[in-house]
């Protein structure tokens, strides 16, 4: 089968999971060795456990944030960025956290579920803390506890971003996922509503997910290679 050839597409959109991210190190939550598999997201990644807990919670995002700043983006990253300089039109949108795709140069017009790298407070204010540990964890303005600006398990999702991503979706004649497995909602069904669009779709992952039946084509592999291989 030949390439993928972007030039054939008004909109091209890539939507992007943990998956894209492995192979800089970074572990998925589902599958061998994910997070979940280790740790109990409601001891560790949902705002019951931040208001019981907000130390232990904290400290394991730190614990993130470490290895992750250890880690760099690997050259599905960087192919990625040189097709967004290709194809304008290419839009990127992420339910990743780690920061990898904007490290490598990557355009992300939507962090679907946040960035381990800000921390919020409940009084609205913001803090970016990438480059080293927290610099604190409360609020330099009402002392509450600061928390990481990350979507967790029960919270609500960014109306804001999820209606700039929506648009994006309602608008590709090609919708292009790469490793995710498509069972974490709302951000799942963007797969459906790029079907229900029209648009070509193309689901890149080394494993069939629960939403393949979606996808015209199914590019079987790790993203950097088939990445590679597929789209130039
Ligand atoms: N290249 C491409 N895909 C890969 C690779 C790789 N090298 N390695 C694993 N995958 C695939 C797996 O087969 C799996 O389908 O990546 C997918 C990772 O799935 P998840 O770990 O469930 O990640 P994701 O789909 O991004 O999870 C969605 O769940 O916990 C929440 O908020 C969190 O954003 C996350 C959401």
């Amino acid at each position: 089968m030949q390439a993928i050839d972007l030039r054939r597409y008004r909109r091209p959109l890539f939507f992007t999971g943990a998956g894209l991210s492995a192979e800089s190190g970074v572990p998925t939550y589902r599958g061998a060795g994910g997070i979940w598999a280790q740790y109990n997201y409601e001891d560790y990644a949902c705002q019951r456990a931040f208001l019981r807990q907000p130390e232990q919670v904290l400290e394991f995002h730190e614990l993130r944030r470490t290895r992750t700043r250890a880690c760099a983006p690997h050259a599905g990253h960087l192919h990625l960025a040189q097709l967004q300089l290709q194809y304008p039109r290419l839009s990127v949108i992420t339910q990743n956290i780690d920061g990898l795709l904007q490290r490598g140069g990557v355009a992300v017009a939507a962090e679907l579920h946040g960035s381990m790298w800000r921390l919020r407070c409940r009084c609205g204010v913001r803090e970016d803390s990438a480059a080293g540990p927290y610099a604190r964890w409360r609020c330099e303005r009402c002392e509450a506890w600061l928390r990481p600006d990350i979507t967790w398990f029960e919270d609500a999702v960014d109306a804001d971003v999820f209606a700039q991503a929506g648009a994006l979706v309602a608008d590709c004649d090609l919708f292009v996922a790469i490793g995710t497995s498509g069972v974490v909602w709302p951000a799942a069904g963007f797969a459906q509503a790029a079907r229900r669009t029209g648009a070509y779709m193309i689901e890149l992952n080394p494993e069939a997910t629960e939403l393949s039946a979606l996808y015209d084509r199914h590019l079987r592999g790790t993203a950097s290679q088939l990445l590679a291989q597929w789209f130039s």
